[in-house]
């Protein structure tokens, strides 16, 4: 594993043939599952998707999220609303983002390349999801992400800005 440089994470849309290992994602879920969460309430779940033909559906449902028809994998995080703190869906959106940035980090720091799709707040994309994938009424798909060996090298970059600083007050 190499050394955690946040500033090297970079989205990664190509990849490799190589299939990932079970392992991996595996170290990577637990990741996610030890992001913040408010009450510790945990309202998270994620449906690992490896079958080229859930892939392509997952892509039938995300405009943006054509890689995955060639990822080796895709991961759908979602929320429980019955779970998430107080049941409120901003909570849901921040505990499962957080999550989201962890198993991101998680899968950089083994070497894999990947990428943020977003689901929600689309209405087509997240009533496609929940067809394709038999949702309960209660679980919202918040995104996606594709993942595999990367194929392509995004350069490390900053994008530091000070005017969004502000010291002591606005
Ligand atoms: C909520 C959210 C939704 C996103 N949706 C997509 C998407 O549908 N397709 C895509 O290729 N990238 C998507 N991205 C990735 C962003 O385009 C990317 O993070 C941004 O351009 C910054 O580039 P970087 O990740 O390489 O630093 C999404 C990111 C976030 C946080």
């Amino acid at each position: 594993m190499k050394p955690l440089d946040l500033l090297s994470r970079r989205s990664v849309r190509k990849y490799t043939e190589e299939p990932v290992e079970d392992a991996m994602i595996q170290i990577a879920l637990e990741a996610a599952m030890a992001a913040p969460s408010a009450r510790h309430c945990d309202p998270w779940h994620f449906i690992v998707v490896k079958e080229q033909a859930g892939r392509d559906a997952l892509a039938d449902a995300l405009p943006y999220g054509q890689m995955l028809r060639e990822a080796p994998a895709g991961i759908i995080v979602c929320g429980d609303i019955n779970v998430a703190h107080r049941s409120e869906l901003s909570y849901l959106l921040q505990d499962v983002a957080a999550a989201i940035e962890n198993l991101l980090l998680s899968l950089e720091l083994q070497g894999l390349g990947a990428v943020w799709l977003g689901i929600h707040p689309n209405e087509d994309r997240i009533q496609a999801v929940k067809t394709a994938f038999n949702l309960p009424d209660n679980i919202i798909p918040v995104s996606a992400i594709a993942l595999g060996h990367p194929a392509e090298f995004p350069e490390a970059r900053t994008r530091y800005d000070a005017t969004k600083v502000h010291n002591g007050t606005w």
